[in-house]
């Protein structure tokens, strides 16, 4: 990774230097010693608004770009040992947490669709009995693949509550799909499409991914275009990351001026169909804010994760399971999850630590980079200091237009909007950045 030192480097390096969907990242997280008890960390917390997300690590393939924490597993008595396992992870975390609400429920991977119908049946069980999550009453979310969203089981997503389902088309062009190792045919994401569509979900998010190789902007555009036919509420655009370890070598000079080029096509093209840009990444049609109640704020509320791979987050401190991008490094996770004894999920023993710097840092990111931007007034309540005293440099973004300040807000310019994973690679503290620097993957 290339360290941005200097801040003019905002404009002259890549715009896609690190994907922040959090922060900070799973490589910045470490063994906590001594280890600590989860009743400890929770008990300190708002308990009244939780995110619950189930992590399922298993996939039908391994797609050429994918860095997931995720592997392709056949044998399915591996499969319902995780499931065991989930079980007893979340019979413990229920009994630390104690009295607590949920306001947002996902279940995510990997693809969940991969299980079996009874797989998915017993991971919604488990969120409703053991976890007391109510799914019929708060909004929830489940990711799945093209191959995997059987008309069975839509049905019992639609039937206990689910209310969007995120699909991973990437692209309608088969040889695109192809060459980064997905078997996939159009044909048949249309049938899958049709089928989520038919069985009336409030809101349907399409995945596509865009700098594919052999791609062009007229095929990039072609794959929007079919995309839009099916009116997804929420679109999510990803530019493609290579990353170590996960199959595929892309360095073209000219990448980063193709995937500019493909952003700035499409995101003309969903303004003009009355989408609305939240982030870099994220279009919404207007009328999906009806079905988001009750709010959860992601700056603020807890989040539980459960199952290997799931982060959790607390106001000051961020866990996981360890973290391996390679199949033989997952698979030894994976193991070692299922051989835990029960009374080990009582402890949290790898993550990040957040000083105020870094709740600070991180309060910033999130809001910076969707199109909230950040709240003057919410951030000197909360932190009890002016945002331009705390951080000064962030006043370069607006000398630089990437960003505007009115008298209460700073938001991305469109501009700054394209350049977010620099922008947001650039503001990480100096801890989180030597911390990443040095993980070594494996
Ligand atoms: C959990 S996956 C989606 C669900 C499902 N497993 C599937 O692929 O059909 C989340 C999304 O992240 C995006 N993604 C993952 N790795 C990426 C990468 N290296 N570059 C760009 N996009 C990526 C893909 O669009 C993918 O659909
Ligand atoms: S992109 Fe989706 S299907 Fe492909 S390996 Fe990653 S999580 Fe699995």
């Amino acid at each position: 990774m290339i360290l941005i030192s200097k801040l003019d480097q905002l404009l002259t390096a890549s715009p896609y230097q690190t994907y922040v969907y959090s922060y900070p990242h799973k490589t910045a997280y470490r063994p906590l010693n001594p280890a600590v008890k989860l009743t400890d960390v929770w008990h300190q917390e708002n308990r009244e608004a939780l995110f619950l997300y189930f992590h399922i690590p298993f996939c039908e393939m391994r797609c050429g770009f994918c860095n997931l924490f995720t592997m392709v597993q056949k044998d399915e008595d591996f499969v319902s040992s995780y499931l065991s396992t989930l079980k007893r992870q979340s019979t413990q975390v229920k009994q630390a947490l104690g009295e607590s609400k949920f306001a947002r429920f996902a279940l995510g991977g990997g693809t969940p669709t991969r299980l079996s119908l009874k797989g998915l049946e017993t991971v919604l069980d488990i969120a409703e009995n053991t976890i007391g999550a109510g799914l019929q009453a708060i909004p929830g979310s489940v990711e799945v693949s093209p191959e995997t969203a059987t008309e069975a089981k839509l049905s019992l997503l639609r039937d206990r509550g689910i209310d969007r389902i995120s699909i991973g088309v990437q692209s309608f062009i088969d040889t695109e799909v192809l060459a980064i190792q997905r078997r996939q045919q159009a044909n048949q994401v249309k049938e899958t499409l049709t089928r989520i569509k038919e069985k009336g979900f409030p809101a349907l998010n399409v995945d596509l991914i865009y700098g594919l190789p052999g791609q062009t902007i007229d095929t990039w555009l072609y794959s929007l275009r079919e995309t839009l036919a099916f009116q997804p509420e929420e679109i999510y655009l990803y530019p493609l990351y290579v990353r170590p370890l996960t199959g595929m070598d892309c360095s073209d000079r000219e990448w980063d001026d193709i995937r500019l080029s493909c952003y700035r096509s499409a995101r003309s093209l969903l303004l003009a169909e009355g989408y609305q840009q939240i982030s870099m990444r994220m279009f919404q049609k207007p009328s999906i804010s009806d079905i988001s109640a009750p709010v959860y704020c992601c700056q603020a509320d807890g989040m539980v994760g459960l199952g290997c791979g799931a982060r959790s987050y607390t106001s000051k401190l961020h866990y996981a399971s360890e973290y391996a991008v390679g199949a033989k490094g997952i698979g030894s996770i994976l193991q070692a999850y299922i051989n835990s004894p029960t009374e080990a999920f009582d402890y949290i023993d790898y993550g990040f630590n957040l000083d105020l710097e870094d709740r600070q840092r991180r309060y910033i990111l999130i809001s910076l980079l969707s199109n909230e931007g950040i709240d003057l007034e919410k951030y000197q309540d909360r932190f009890n200091a002016g945002l331009f005293t705390d951080y000064p440099e962030l006043k370069k973004l607006l000398e630089l237009d990437l960003a505007t300040k009115t008298d209460s807000t700073i938001k991305l310019t469109e501009f700054g909007i394209e350049r977010s994973d620099t922008i947001g690679y650039w503001f990480f503290s100096d801890t989180v950045n030597r911390l990443m620097d040095g993980y070594e993957l494996s």
